[in-house]
């Protein structure tokens, strides 16, 4: 059992001893592009958070970075591991290129920092593996960049499921579908349309929408089967490797069923959204998505909703989550298995698709 004491280091500890008055935590952000800019914008206003290191391999992102902190003084690097390196960094922020996460997460869990990895965690079987490994030998907080599971509607709702409003859950159909391909020429142009970086649309993604349907469900598949392809951005850009849609079934435990639709040319004005969760239960059904709401199976009574949408939703909650773990010790909204087993949903959705076999959850030979 990990107590609070395990959690304070560097120095959060020195604060926490009464050396400063202003409790602090240490921290580096590696990859401050689209996600890390944002990021950034949230620990800036975390009242335990100092930014201390600041890495990008991109010299203008690094200047806009150190701009946007520059209460916090932060020095700059090009080379993440100097950000390991340093004893006062205590906590790390990933957010460089999916295909960097493990290799960055496993050496700053290693290094004995708290540490925010954005999804995926990993884009292989064998990379997710890693990060489990280095986060169960560690005493120190991993957060997955798994925002939503510090929604309030989506806890709600999922709280209300787990009681049984609508029975049992025995099927998910849910999608993600895009109006657009992401940006060519845009920030993450040059790693995203490379399947080996990012894992493609499945795993880069849909491992958001994923998490939610495993939440639902209460558990993760054991086999899928699906199709994908370039079916309109053909060659574009030009050496694109990853998906431009795809349809994938996965089965769970108890036969539950759930099926699973991606694509990127999904027109705005097209009636219906453009991402939907559709929870079907013995008694009823949740339309999960933007404001949860439940229509029972008989008809009779009018549609519940579950959870309101707040007017204001903070949108840093999630950070404000993983320090609350690093100071007080709270039990993070998600952990390693959290961020794992969505990554690995992805992954195996994606190795079905790619090899056009039923795959097997076992077949991606990693340990919870
Ligand atoms: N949680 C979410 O909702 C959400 C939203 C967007 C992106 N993301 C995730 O955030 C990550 C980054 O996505 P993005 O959209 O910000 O991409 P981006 O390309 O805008 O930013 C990535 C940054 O990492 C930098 N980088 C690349 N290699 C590096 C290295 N070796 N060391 C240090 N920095 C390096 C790049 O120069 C770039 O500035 C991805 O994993 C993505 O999936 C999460």
């Amino acid at each position: 059992m990990v107590n609070r004491r395990m959690f304070l280091v560097g120095s959060v500890a020195a604060a926490a001893s009464g050396q400063t008055s202003q409790p602090t935590v240490g921290t580096g952000m590696i990859g401050v592009g689209n996600r890390g800019s944002y990021l950034l914008g949230g620990v800036l206003v975390q009242p335990k958070a100092k930014v201390l290191a600041l890495c990008d391999i991109k010299p203008d992102r690094l200047d806009k970075a150190a701009t946007t902190a520059v209460r916090d003084n932060p020095a700059t690097y090009s080379d993440w591991r100097r950000i390991i390196d340093r004893k006062d960094v205590d906590a790390v922020f990933i957010a460089a290129p999916p295909d960097l996460h493990s290799e960055m997460a496993v050496a700053a869990l290693r290094a004995g920092k708290h540490v925010y990895c954005e999804k995926p965690i990993g884009v292989t079987p064998a990379q997710v593996q890693a990060v489990i490994e280095a986060a169960k030998k560690s005493n120190k907080v991993f957060v997955p960049g798994q925002q939503l599971r510090s929604v309030n509607q989506y806890i709600e709702a999922m709280r209300k499921i787990r009681e049984g409003i609508i029975g049992d859950v025995i099927m998910v159909k849910a999608q993600r579908h895009a109006v657009a391909d992401l940006p060519h020429d845009g920030t993450s142009g040059d790693w995203y349309f490379d399947v080996n970086r990012s894992g493609g649309y499945l795993i880069e993604q849909s491992v958001h929408n994923l998490d939610l349907c495993n939440w639902a469900i209460g558990g993760h598949p054991t086999r899928a089967c699906g199709f994908g392809g370039i079916l309109l951005y053909k060659n574009d850009p030009p050496g694109r490797t990853i998906f431009d849609c795809g349809t994938i079934s996965y089965e769970y435990p108890g036969g539950v069923m759930m099926s699973f639709t991606q694509n990127v040319f999904h027109p705005r004005a097209m009636p219906n959204g453009n991402q939907y969760i559709y929870v079907y239960g013995t008694k009823g059904a949740v339309d999960l998505m933007g404001t949860p709401t439940m229509y029972s199976l008989s008809g009779e009574s009018k549609p519940v909703v579950l959870a309101e949408k707040p007017q204001q939703e903070d949108s840093h909650a999630h950070i404000a989550a993983f320090y609350n773990s690093v100071v007080n010790g709270a039990k993070p909204p998600a952990d390693i298995t959290v961020g794992a087993t969505a990554a690995l949903t992805a992954i195996l959705g994606h190795q079905a698709m790619i090899r056009q076999q039923v795959v097997d959850w076992q077949r991606l030979g990693v340990e919870l």
